[in-house]
């Protein structure tokens, strides 16, 4: 077991994809009977790519994302996810309140089995890397809801997965926090290997953040349209190429609402 996490490791280039999505559908069953919540979806992430998923509440964005995580079954198609078991961080940070941030930490670490006499030292490289060095011996209780969603990461990324999937990780927070961690964010993908699927309601953040945005469509989600994002990185919210990107983006998610009367 490599001890090392989040090196530019040579050995994953000969991966073709990060995430292969191939025509996958998926419904549930309900009092009327079964609901197709996903309709044919397929989608590549490539290895060291940031995909965003954009579309409108409830048209089926966690629901793919927890199939891809492997926490669910698509009803039909299939998903590969070549580089192992993905991390998954969640819109709450789901971190052990009884455990410290280090040590909530360490039990990723020790999930994946690194040795007892290791983990203290990967958990403090994992925070300073998240830039919450000192934090170690804090509970979660002590911590803000922005260094919360922090540790919430450094777990996620000591999982060493090749894919991090994120269900709106940020949304909770004020959008001064989250522009910090926006900044973090994309330091982290860029200093690494790291294949991001990021799924978000928020246009803005999902051009700020990706190299591709995926639209999904709403009852039942579909892939509507989909951009590649050219804007160098760092990017910031306020930039102007990311605003008019957005409002392009915006007026198709907007149609989409329509035509499925929602709001
Ligand atoms: N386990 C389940 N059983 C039955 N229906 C489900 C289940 N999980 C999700 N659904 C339904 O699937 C649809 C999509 O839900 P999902 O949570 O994937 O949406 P979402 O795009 O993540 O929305 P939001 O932006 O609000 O988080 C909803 O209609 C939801 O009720
Ligand atoms: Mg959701």
């Amino acid at each position: 077991m490599a001890t090392t996490t989040l090196t530019t490791t040579e050995d994953r280039t000969e991966v073709g994809h990060a995430a292969r999505i191939d025509h996958v559908s998926k419904s549930f069953g309900g009092p009327e009977g079964q609901q197709l919540v996903l309709d044919d979806i397929t989608l590549d992430v490539a290895p060291g790519e940031f995909v965003t998923l954009l579309g409108a509440s409830g048209c089926g964005k966690s629901t793919l994302l927890n199939l891809v995580a492997g926490l669910d079954r698509p009803t039909a198609g299939s998903i590969e996810t070549p580089g192992g078991r993905p991390a998954l961080m969640f819109q709450e940070h789901a971190l052990f309140p009884w455990l410290t941030a280090g040590k909530n930490i360490e039990l990723a670490l020790r999930l994946r089995g690194m040795p007892r006499s290791e983990r203290r030292a990967e958990a403090e490289r994992l925070l300073e890397l998240v830039r919450l060095g000192g934090a170690y011996g804090k509970r979660v209780h002590e911590l803000s809801g922005g260094m919360r969603q922090r540790v919430a990461m450094a777990r996620a990324l000591a999982q060493d997965s090749q894919l991090l999937l994120m269900d709106e990780p940020f949304a909770a927070l004020d959008a001064i926090t989250r522009d910090v961690l926006h900044d973090e964010l994309t330091r982290i993908w860029r200093e690494t290997d790291l294949s991001v699927l990021f799924v978000t309601h928020n246009v803005r953040e999902a051009v700020r953040l990706a190299q591709r945005v995926v639209l999904l469509s709403s009852r039942p989600g579909r892939i509507a349209r989909e951009w590649t994002v050219g804007i160098e990185q760092p990017r910031r919210i306020e930039d102007t190429a990311v605003a008019e990107l957005s409002v392009e983006i915006t007026e198709q998610l907007r149609g989409e609402i329509r035509r499925h009367g929602q709001h």
